[in-house]
């Protein structure tokens, strides 16, 4: 990984802090995109002091927000030409609807929409690299998970459950589609399962009842650094290269829910994840 240029978002904390951390003493280029400026520093500055590397960058992002999304992308391209791969990591577990600034239900923009376009805004560098990869962090959520494309947002009965698997199972239509239709045979794209990891997801913003859940269910998870580890593999190792647009868990490809498969789901959400970024080619450059 050598001087390579490795794009994660949310890299300050949980799967995204030890994938960076993984790059960082691997001797990559590091960009980490992080929503809170005083946790990314922190973070950058136990990253460096762990890896002895200095090629590590912090970019401020709320990914909730398109406009952030895409001010971050054009830092990220003014520093990397190349992007090698990007991980989509961050991800969010809300108690309550919330609306963003778009007005789009926030697990779904953070944890579906931010991944689409951000991947859309970087695909010019990521075709440029000779073996570039796109890493989406889903999760077996997806198998309770259904596209509710009537109602995408929920608002007739809204639970964060029921969201947050939604937008999971969107992570991983994104990705079959993605390689259904990229144009370029040097990108490949991944949707990874890390298993249930003890972070604190399930407690940032969540009522009193669900963060109690959260704290029970995450007890018999596995460490960040256990967890991150088939997310590392799918950026890093050389054999998954002719493996683009399958699901991960444990190293291993699998098989992912019934309803990712669904080819006309996956289009009509590709289609209704453009209008939402309002991008009219997801794989021409736009910045
Ligand atoms: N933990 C599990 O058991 C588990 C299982 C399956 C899948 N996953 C997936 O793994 C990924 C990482 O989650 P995690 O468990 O490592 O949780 P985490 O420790 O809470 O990390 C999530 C990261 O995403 C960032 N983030 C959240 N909302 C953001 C926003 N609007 N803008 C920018 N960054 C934002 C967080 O920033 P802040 O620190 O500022 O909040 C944090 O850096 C997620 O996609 C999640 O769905 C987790």
């Amino acid at each position: 990984m050598t001087g390579k240029n490795c794009v994660i978002t949310g890299a300050n904390a949980g799967l995204g802090y030890e994938t960076a951390k993984a790059m960082a003493l691997r001797g990559a280029n590091v960009m980490m995109v992080c929503r809170n400026e005083a946790k990314g520093k922190r973070a950058l500055i136990e990253l460096v002091q762990a890896s002895g590397n200095q090629n590590i960058y912090l970019q401020t992002a709320d990914l909730s927000s398109q406009k952030d999304i895409k001010a971050a992308a054009e830092k990220i391209r003014e520093r990397f030409a190349i992007v090698d791969v990007l991980v989509n990591n961050a991800g969010t577990w809300i108690s309550n609807l919330t609306f963003t600034e778009d007005n789009i239900e926030k697990m779904f923009a953070v944890n579906h929409l931010a991944y689409f376009y951000l991947s859309h805004l970087l695909y010019p560098a990521i075709a440029r690299a000779a073996d570039g990869r796109i890493v989406s962090v889903a999760s077996d959520s997806h198998f309770q998970g259904k596209m509710n494309f009537e109602d995408l947002y929920l608002t007739k009965k809204y639970h964060g459950l029921r969201a947050y698997a939604q937008s999971k199972l969107a992570n991983i239509l994104f990705t079959y589609e993605l390689d259904r239709i990229k144009p370029n045979d040097n990108v490949s794209t991944y949707a990874v399962q890390p298993g249930l990891v003890k972070t604190d997801i399930g407690v940032k913003h969540t009522n009193w009842l669900h963060a109690f859940a959260w704290k029970v269910r995450r007890s018999g998870g596995v460490t960040p650094d256990i967890g991150a580890k088939t997310q590392i593999y799918l950026s890093t190792a050389d054999e998954v290269k002719d493996q683009s647009g399958k699901y991960w868990d444990k190293c291993k490809p699998k098989k992912s829910s019934k309803r990712t498969y669904v080819e006309a789901d996956a289009q009509r959400l590709w289609k209704i994840s453009k209008e939402l970024c309002k991008i009219d080619d997801f794989f021409k450059d736009s910045l």
